[in-house]
Parts: C-alpha cells; structure tokens; sequence
C-alpha cells in the first residue's frame, strides 16, 4: 500500500512529477499512483494534472517535521513538554488527546499532538473545523493541572494572548482577538481555541487545549461557514514548523504560569486586543438573543455587555457574540 504521506512528500515541492516517475518511485503501477491522486483530492489537497508534464500540488506543501519544530523550541518548552506526537492523519487531535487521556496511556504532565489533517476536527459548540492536509495547523495540547476544573475559568483567554504572542515573535500580522475564543485578522477569523476538560472539579484535572490556524488554505471553495482568512493571503512565507513551534512555546509558557497566576496577568493584554470593545454586540444563547454594548472583560474572564445601562456579566461555554449588524 502506497501510505498517503509518501506520496504528498514526493509532490510537496509543487513541481510536475510524471505519473510514470510516481509510480516508479514508489514502485507501483501507474494506476495505483492515480487511484492515491485521486484520494489526496479526498484530503483537502488540489493536484493539478496537465498531458505531457504530470501531476503537480496545485500550492507546494510544507510538511510538519519533529526535527524541524524541535529546532525552534526553546529550553521551557521543551522541559514542559514530554511527548511529541505528529499525526499525517486523524479525527481530531483533541478527540486524540481525549482518548489516550481516558485510557489512561497519557501520564505525563504535558503530551502535545499536531496532525497534516483532521477528518473530524471539532470547533466550539459542535461546529466542525474545516482541516485539509498540510495546509494550516492543528494542534492540542494536554497538560495536566493540579487545581480543579475551577480554577480554569478564562483559560482560553490566555490560551489567546499566547497565540498572538507567537504571531508577533514570527513578526506575523497582529491579530486580535474574539471572546471567548476566536483569533481574528482583518476583522476575519484565522484561527480558534477548543479547551476540554476532564477530571474533577475539586481535584486534579487536565485541559485539552486546542488551537487551529489557518495557514495557507488550499484553492479551492471550502465549505466554512463564517468570513475566514488564512496567512497566506497576507505575508508569504510563513514556515508551519516554525509556527507551530512559535506556538508551543507561547502555550506552554501561559499553561505553567497559569497554573500558579491563572488569568490575572493575561487580562491587560487581552483587552489590548479585544476586537469588539465597544461595539453594538449580539449574545446568543440557544433562542436568547441579548443586544448591547460590549464592554470587554471582567477579571474573571466572563463578557461584560452593557444592556440598556445596565453592565451584565456573561459566561459560559454556549453563547455566541456577534457583531449586531452581522447576520
Ligand atoms: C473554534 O473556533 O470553534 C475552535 C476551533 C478549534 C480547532 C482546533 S484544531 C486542533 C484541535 N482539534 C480539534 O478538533 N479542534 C481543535
């Protein structure tokens, strides 16, 4: 059996590769090579096939590499971290991290998880997270905390502050970001936070911390649906290896001091980069919709709406927030 990632690396360099040098080099039939193109267009990749010349990746691909992203990771990270694990495919790393977690084959303090795809990535409040193969980055991280599910209240506000600090230590575009979870560039969404918890309320637990970026989607119409954007529509260039190192590091660092901190020293850079401080906002919750002013957050992490003058503090994994002239 030709494996998937094989054949993705021969084409990753985005030149024509002849069907008969494909096959040779893998030492299959030719029909064996265009029955695995055909399946890569299963996968989220486009391949361009044009007579005389062969098959090409309609965008080269840049594949994620252990080495490469253990290159980048500075000294924190990688005395945080005790397992890297690195995915061609998968449903979700999140669901991953979740199963060894419930198996208990995952012991260790911090186990990090990144896949080329997720056949079923999952976003906040069960919407799927469009993931095709090697083009944006997919990764969780399950970190284990001493302190009860409690304590983590505003997680993902700092998880956020950390990933715009990996953007900027890449000298990437500034983002900001959406409460309670959403990475935004140019007023479009690049990226999000899905965090899971298992464990007790009082007692240890850990946090699937869950981040995708779009890096580079591929060209073709995918089925998303809210206004999105990727990297590379605004710099070029950008290394996912690189990134997704940038991002450990960040993450890590936020996970160890939010163990013993929790939000408080995340709190002024979040609202530096809230995207709808003083917007008119929609919150949805189920058929509830509450319009007002947005007023940021709370120390706690909780949305603060100013309803009719009256300052109403909102939490919760459920509700959504819109912008009130959104549809
Ligand atoms: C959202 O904005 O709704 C959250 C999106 C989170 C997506 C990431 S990709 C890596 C991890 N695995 C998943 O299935 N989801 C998260």
């Amino acid at each position: 059996m030709i494996s998937d990632e094989v054949l993705v690396q021969l084409l990753a360099d985005g030149h024509f590769h002849s069907g008969e040098k494909l096959a040779m080099e893998l030492n299959v039939s030719r029909t064996a090579v265009w029955k695995k193109l055909k399946k890569l267009l299963t996968l989220g990749l486009v391949v361009d096939s044009v007579k005389g010349k062969g098959y090409r990746l309609s965008q080269p691909v840049e594949l994620l590499s252990k080495d490469r992203i253990k290159h980048h990771l500075s000294e924190g990270s990688c005395a945080a971290i005790n397992n890297l694990i690195l995915l061609p495919i998968v449903d979700s790393t999140n669901s991953y991290l979740l199963n060894e977690t419930k198996t208990q084959r995952v012991l260790s303090k911090a186990t990090i998880c990144l896949a080329e795809y997720q056949s079923a990535g999952r976003g906040r409040r069960g919407r799927q997270w469009v993931s095709p193969y090697g083009s944006n980055l997919y990764l969780s991280i399950d970190w284990q905390f001493d302190s009860g599910v409690a304590a983590l209240e505003g997680l993902s506000l700092a998880v956020g502050v950390g990933v715009a600090r990996a953007l900027s230590s890449l000298n990437l575009p500034d983002i900001t970001l959406k409460w309670p979870n959403d990475i935004l560039l140019n007023s479009r969404k690049l990226g999000g936070v899905l965090i899971e918890v298992v464990g007790d309320h009082a007692g240890p637990c850990r946090a699937i911390v869950g981040v995708g970026v779009n890096v580079g989607m591929p060209d073709q119409t995918l089925d998303i649906d809210q206004p999105w954007i990727d990297l590379k529509s605004v710099c070029e260039g950008v290394s996912r290896n690189e990134l997704a190192a940038a991002l450990i590091n960040q993450l890590t660092e936020v996970l160890v001091s939010f163990e013993s901190k929790g939000l408080k020293p995340y709190i002024k850079e979040w609202r530096q980069l809230d995207a709808f401080k003083d917007r008119l906002v929609n919150v949805t919750s189920g058929n509830s919709v509450v319009t007002g002013i947005c007023c940021g957050i709370a120390d706690n992490g909780a949305l603060v709406v100013d309803v009719d003058g009256v300052k109403r503090n909102m939490h919760g994994g459920e509700l959504s927030l819109r912008l009130n002239n959104e549809s």
